[in-house]
C-alpha cells in the first residue's frame, strides 16, 4: 500500500493553480511567493557547462563528487569564512542542498528520534524527518528570528537527535546572533545531538551585520553538518547542485546514501561549478548590493502601509510581516491578494503552525516588477482598511 503523506506540510500547489487561472483571465501576477532570485547565473556558468559536455564529461563521477570540485569548495569556504574542511573526506557534492539535507537525515535519524526546528522554518526540514519516521518539535522564535532561550531549553530531551539552524532564515530574513548560536552549540554538546546548519544564503546580510555560523565555535565542528548550494547565491537553481561539509564519519555515511540513491550530481554540472568557483566574489558582491537595494525599496514601501507589522530583517531576501491587524488569516489574505491585486505571496501557514498571522514576501525581483508589485500591495492593504 502507498504510504499516507497527509501529515507533511501543505504544498502551495493550490495557489499555483489560482495564480495560473488569474494569469489566464486577467494577465500577469507578480510573484513575491517564489524563493528564487531573478538574477542570471555567473556569466561563466553556461559556457562552462556546454564546454564540459563537448569535452565528454558525460559519464559517472565519483559518488561524493569530483575531487577538483571538492577542492574548489574547500578553498571557497576557507576564503569566504575561514572554515576549513578537508576535500579528501569532509566534503560531499550533492544534487541540490535539499538532497544534502535528505541524505544527512537519512544518515543519522532512527525512527522516533526528535528533530528540533526553530519556527518559522523552511517546510522541507519538517517533511524529511517525517518521511523517515522521525518526530518534529517546533520551537517558536521571537520576531524577526531571535532564539527564545527558555523555550529551546525546554524542548531538548534525551531523544533529540538534530537541531536545525537556518541563518539567514527562510522565511523571515532574520539572522541568529553569536549568542544564540553559542547557546545552541552548548546544548548540542551537553545533550549530544547534531546541528544541521543550512547556510544557503550566507552572503546576504545587510547594514554591516555579520553572518555567524555554529561552525564559528570549535566545539560544534564534530557535530555540525553545513549545507550550502549553488542555487540561490549563484542563481543556479536548475543546475541542481550543492555541497555538504562535516566530519569524516558524517560525510562517509552521506556518501553511502548518495551511492545507493542518486549516484551524485551530473558530471558536466560539476565542471561548470569548478569554473564558477574560480572567481566567485565579484559576482557575490554584486548580488548582495542589488539585494540590499531591493530590501531598502521593500522596507520603505511596507513601512508606509498602515497596520502592517514587521521587524526589520537583516538577511536573505525575505520579509515576514504580521497581517493580523487586517482581520483575515494569511491564506485568505493570500487568495484575495492574488485575485484582487494580481500579487502572490506565501502564507505563513507554510512555515509554522501559527502562521495564519504572517505572509512571506521574497523581494529578489526585477526592480520594475518589485516596484509595481509593492504599489499593488500598498493599494490592496489601503482598500482593506477602508473596507473594515
Ligand atoms: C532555506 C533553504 N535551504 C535549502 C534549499 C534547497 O535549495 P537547493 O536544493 O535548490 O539547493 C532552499 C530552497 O528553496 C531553501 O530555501
Amino acid at each position: 500500500m502507498v504510504r499516507n503523506f497527509s501529515h507533511l506540510p501543505a504544498s502551495p500547489v493550490s495557489f499555483n493553480e489560482l495564480i495560473r487561472k488569474v494569469e489566464k483571465e486577467k494577465g500577469g501576477v507578480i510573484r513575491f511567493d517564489v524563493a528564487q532570485p531573478y538574477f542570471n547565473p555567473p556569466e561563466t556558468a553556461i559556457p562552462a557547462t556546454v564546454k564540459a559536455l563537448n569535452e565528454g564529461f558525460i559519464h559517472y563521477a565519483p559518488t561524493r563528487g569530483l575531487y577538483e570540485l571538492r577542492e574548489a569548495v574547500s578553498k571557497f569556504i576557507k576564503e569566504a569564512r575561514n572554515l576549513f574542511f578537508n576535500p579528501e573526506n569532509e566534503i560531499i557534492i550533492v544534487p541540490g542542498g535539499k538532497f544534502g539535507i535528505f541524505s544527512f537525515f537519512s544518515a543519522v535519524l532512527e525512527p522516533g528520534d526528535q528533530v528540533i526546528l526553530l519556527s518559522p522554518y523552511w517546510p522541507t526540514y519538517k517533511s524529511i524527518p517525517l518521511i523517515l519516521n522521525g518526530e518534529v518539535v517546533e520551537v517558536p522564535t521571537l520576531p524577526p528570528f531571535k532564539l527564545d532561550e527558555e523555550k529551546i531549553k525546554e524542548a531538548v530531551t534525551c531523544r533529540t537527535k538534530v537541531l536545525v539552524v537556518n541563518t539567514p532564515n527562510n522565511p523571515t530574513g532574520g539572522l541568529l546572533n553569536k549568542e544564540d548560536l553559542k547557546l545552541i552549540v552548548d546544548l548540542a554538546v551537553d545533550h549530544n545531538f547534531y546541528v544541521l546548519s543550512d547556510e544557503i544564503d550566507w552572503p546576504l546580510v545587510y547594514e554591516g551585520k555579520k553572518h555567524y555560523s555554529p561552525l564559528n565555535f570549535e566545539e560544534a565542528r564534530e557535530r555540525t553538518i553545513l549545507i550550502e548550494s549553488f542555487s540561490k547565491i549563484f542563481a543556479m537553481t536548475g543546475w541542481r547542485i550543492g555541497y555538504a561539509a562535516g566530519s569524516k564519519e558524517l560525510i562517509e555515511a552521506m556518501d553511502v546514501i548518495q551511492q545507493h540513491s542518486v549516484s551524485g550530481p551530473a558530471t558536466f554540472v560539476q565542471k561548470a561549478c569548478i569554473k564558477v568557483l574560480e572567481d566567485p566574489f565579484p559576482y557575490l558582491r554584486k548580488m548582495v548590493k542589488e539585494c540590499s537595494e531591493k530590501r531598502k525599496i521593500t522596507l520603505k514601501t511596507l513601512g508606509e502601509i498602515k497596520k502592517l507589522k514587521f521587524q526589520k530583517p537583516y538577511g536573505g531576501f525575505f520579509i515576514y510581516p504580521d497581517i493580523s491587524n487586517y482581520g483575515l488569516d494569511s491564506e485568505t489574505l493570500t487568495k484575495e491578494l492574488i485575485l484582487e491585486a494580481q500579487v502572490a505571496v506565501a502564507p505563513g501557514t507554510m512555515f509554522e503552525k501559527e502562521g495564519f498571522r504572517n505572509i512571506r514576501i521574497c523581494y529578489a525581483l526585477k526592480n520594475q516588477e518589485l516596484i509595481e508589485g509593492l504599489k499593488r500591495m500598498k493599494e490592496f492593504f489601503k482598500r482593506k482598511v477602508s473596507e473594515k
